[in-house]
């Protein structure tokens, strides 16, 4: 019996469903489109169009995959952060639609400062650092990872990415940099991780399960990098620097605020487009 891509897009949909996935339609549409090669529009204008067994046949793992809670970008290899297209899988967190907000608010910090020194601490798929380099070009990014993995992504991506103005660092934090960049940056960016483990076992399953856990948990409180990142951050930041960290979107900023405003200024916390407090920033003074 012919298969058409609107049987098969309907027959995925409900799978999914059954499997508890939220957004079943639209994962389907990704899944189908990605198979094909097809624009998700596309999927409608040709819904009589005919899958071929195996297509049909590696749509079924890409959907088994997907119900034993693996993330759907680990299945797709890919996942959109504004104007890029990253590549990602295992050993990477997966870029957040809150963190895109993060480099919009970093570009704001930017404005009117000529040819910046950036850096984003923890870098994993290059998310930040590749975006902020793109989209200011006169930039000139650091950007440092501790897991190898991780990197290995951000290498994939950067190369992809055809820029020259990035640097990867392998190493914890600060240390991959030269000590000739203290006091250079004007602006210090991270999405750390956040999490306790407490907050870990109740984050859903293509989180725990999947993610690595070096990109989400950060001692007790989800908050032992954070300080670290505001402590060590100072020296490197040039006078009128800024740092912007993104949280869990917690009462955590409370804590933060409290450790920032020992030594930066203009101390501020931004909500995210769900109104959670998500990102701290304060300025070199
Ligand atoms: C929440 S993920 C964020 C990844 C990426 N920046 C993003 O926004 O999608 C945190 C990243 O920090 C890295 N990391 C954790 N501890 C680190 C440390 N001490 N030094 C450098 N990187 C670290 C993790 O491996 C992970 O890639």
């Amino acid at each position: 019996m012919k298969m058409t891509v609107g049987a098969v897009l309907d027959r995925v949909t409900t799978d999914l469903e059954r499997s508890g996935i939220s957004g079943a339609r639209n994962e389907a549409e990704v899944l189908l489109s990605h198979l094909l090669g097809l624009r998700r529009t596309d999927l409608y204008s040709g819904t009589e169009k005919a899958v071929s067994v195996s297509q049909a046949a590696q749509l079924d793992k890409m959907v088994a995959s997907r119900c034993t809670g693996r993330p759907l970008q680990y299945i797709t290899g890919v996942q959109r952060f504004r104007r890029l297209s990253l590549k990602v899988g295992p050993g990477v967190l997966v870029p957040r639609p809150e963190t895109e907000m993060l480099v919009e608010r970093c570009l704001e910090l930017l404005e009117g400062v000529q040819d910046p020194a950036v850096l984003d601490l923890g870098t994993g798929s290059g998310a930040i650092a590749l975006s902020l380099a793109t989209e200011r070009p006169d930039c000139r990014v650091w950007a440092t990872e501790i897991s190898e993995d991780a990197l290995w992504w951000a290498e994939a991506n950067l190369k992809n990415s055809g820029l020259s103005n990035v640097e990867l660092g392998y190493g914890d934090l600060f240390s991959p940099l030269p000590s000739s960049e203290k006091g250079n940056f004007d602006l210090i960016v991270s999405n750390p991780p956040y999490l306790s483990q407490e907050e870990l076992s109740r984050a859903p399953v293509e989180v725990r399960d999947h993610e690595p856990e070096m990109a989400l948990l950060s001692g007790d409180k989800g908050l032992a990098t954070c300080i670290r990142i505001i402590r060590e951050a100072f020296i490197w930041l040039k006078p009128g620097g800024h740092l912007v960290i993104e949280t869990a979107g917690t009462s955590q900023y409370e804590d933060l605020r409290i450790f920032l405003a020992r030594r930066y200024e203009g101390v501020q916390i931004t909500n995210d487009l769900t109104g959670k407090p998500r990102f701290v920033e304060g300025r070199r003074p």
